[in-house]
Formats: structure tokens, C-alpha cells, sequence
């Protein structure tokens, strides 16, 4: 009997790790990483939606990257400002939809123009998604999601007794996106470092050793295999899940 077919998850979260490390081991500065680094969002990109993924999201700066040295920090919104500028023809050409999380009014003017952009001339693509989280963490994703229900409750637009996970879900920057099903991290840190950490409560997690430079379609493809080896049982049992077992 043949395997059954493998199901692509829908939604794929990769935490991009390495960067650093692959320019380092070539006696090249720490930028040149995430220049080629960038390469690998634009492959990546693409890889996904030929291989059945719907939405993918990616850590792109986290709220504790403004630690990095001043000089690095620049480099990488650089980097971003010229990406998005570059990308806008072929997320049209491609139907690419782009959009954010996280806190993007902090970000320099020039990014926020061309995410703007961006967003707006891709909003009418709904069969892929490109997600980026920029100027993100998830414990500020609460801290947004708790003051904006507060306010609602204050407003008399939510009742407090009413609370539930489905209503609060609804503050979050992710309100109108789904879990995600595979969350990836590359450059062999098992880390989750802030991101997602409430959407990912029942994704399975893949922890690559390679470095994101490096990362290729077959990488991805490996990670989604071991994805579809996996048994979720969103709390369940074994036994629940079998088709015999059904009533
Ligand atoms: C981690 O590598 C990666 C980042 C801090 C951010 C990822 C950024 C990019 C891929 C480039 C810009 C993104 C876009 C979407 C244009 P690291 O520097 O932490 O690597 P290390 O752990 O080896 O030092």
C-alpha cells in the first residue's frame, strides 16, 4: 500500500538563525550574513508555496534585536527598506500578499512607507501569504492585546465576564491569521526566543542545524516530511485520532 500523500502544513513560522555565524566562519562581516540571509527569505519565499504551504512567517527583527549594535541595527533596516523595494514587482507578478506583526510604527520611515505600500498593493492575494514579524516579541503581543481589551471593556464593546481565550485571541496582532501548524528554527539553537509563543501552543517544532544562509527548498521539505511523521493529537488520545476508533 503507498503512503498516504503528505499534506503541506498550512501555515509554516521559521525562526531565521545563523546569519552571523555563516559570515564569521568565512572572515566576512556579520552584514554579509544577513545580506545572503536575505537571499534565502527571497528562495524561501517561493520554496514554500511550491511545496502547498499557504502562509509563511518569518522572524525578521525581534523587539530585543534594537540591542544589537547601532551599526548592525541600520545595516539590517537597510537591508529590509531595499528588499521590500525590490520585491514589490514580483509579490504583484507572483500574487504575493504581504503583511506584519508586530510593533511597525517603531520602525524607521522609510520602512513604514514601503511596508505600506507593499501591504496595500498585495491585499487582494488570498491564496499565499507572506508574513513578516518586524519590531516583534510575543510578551509585547500580550501587553498590546491586554491594553486593547481593556479598552474595549472600558468601552462597553466587550464584557469582562465574557473572557475567553476566542475573544482575547481577537487583541492579538494574529486576530485574522491561523496557527501555526510547523514553527522551524535554523543554525541548531532550540530556542523560541519570544516569538509566536501563544499561536504555537500545539505546533510541532523542527530544529535544523543549518545556518539560514544555507538554508534551501530541500531543507524546508525535509523539515515539512518530519512534520507529516509527526501524530497531532491537540490533547487527545492515540486512539481517538484512528478512523476505527470513530463512532
Ligand atoms: C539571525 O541571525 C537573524 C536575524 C537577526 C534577523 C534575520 C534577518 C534577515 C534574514 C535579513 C533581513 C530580513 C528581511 C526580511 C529582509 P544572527 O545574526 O542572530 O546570527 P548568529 O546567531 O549566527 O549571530
Amino acid at each position: 500500500m503507498s503512503a498516504p500523500a503528505a499534506q503541506a502544513p498550512a501555515h509554516v513560522a521559521i525562526i531565521m538563525d545563523g546569519n552571523g555565524r555563516w559570515a564569521t566562519q568565512r572572515g566576512l562581516p556579520r552584514i554579509e550574513g544577513h545580506r545572503r540571509g536575505v537571499e534565502t527569505v527571497r528562495t524561501t519565499t517561493f520554496a514554500a508555496r511550491d511545496l502547498g504551504v499557504r502562509m509563511l512567517t518569518l522572524y525578521a527583527f525581534s523587539i530585543e534585536n534594537w540591542k544589537r549594535p547601532e551599526e548592525e541595527v541600520g545595516a539590517l533596516m537597510g537591508l529590509l527598506e531595499l528588499y521590500l523595494k525590490k520585491e514589490l514587482d514580483t509579490f504583484v507578478r507572483d500574487r504575493v500578499r504581504l503583511r506584519t506583526i508586530g510593533r511597525t510604527e517603531e520602525l524607521p520611515a522609510g520602512v513604514q512607507r514601503v511596508l505600506r505600500t507593499t501591504i496595500e498593493e498585495t491585499k487582494g492575494f488570498t491564496d499565499y501569504t507572506l508574513v513578516l514579524a518586524l519590531n516583534y516579541g510575543s510578551r509585547t503581543e500580550v501587553v498590546d492585546a491586554a491594553r486593547a481589551y481593556a479598552a474595549a471593556v472600558a468601552s462597553g464593546r466587550e464584557k469582562l465576564n465574557d473572557g475567553s481565550w476566542a475573544t482575547f485571541s481577537r487583541y492579538l496582532y494574529t486576530s485574522d491569521m491561523p496557527e501555526p501548524d510547523l514553527v522551524i528554527r535554523t543554525s541548531g539553537e532550540t530556542r523560541i526566543s519570544n516569538f509566536l509563543l501563544l499561536q504555537a501552543a500545539y505546533a510541532e517544532f523542527v530544529f535544523t542545524p543549518v545556518l539560514w544562509p544555507d538554508f534551501t527548498k530541500s531543507d524546508l521539505a525535509a523539515a515539512i516530511a518530519d512534520f507529516n511523521r509527526r501524530e497531532r493529537r491537540f490533547g487527545r488520545t492515540s486512539a481517538q485520532l484512528k478512523p476505527a476508533a470513530a463512532k
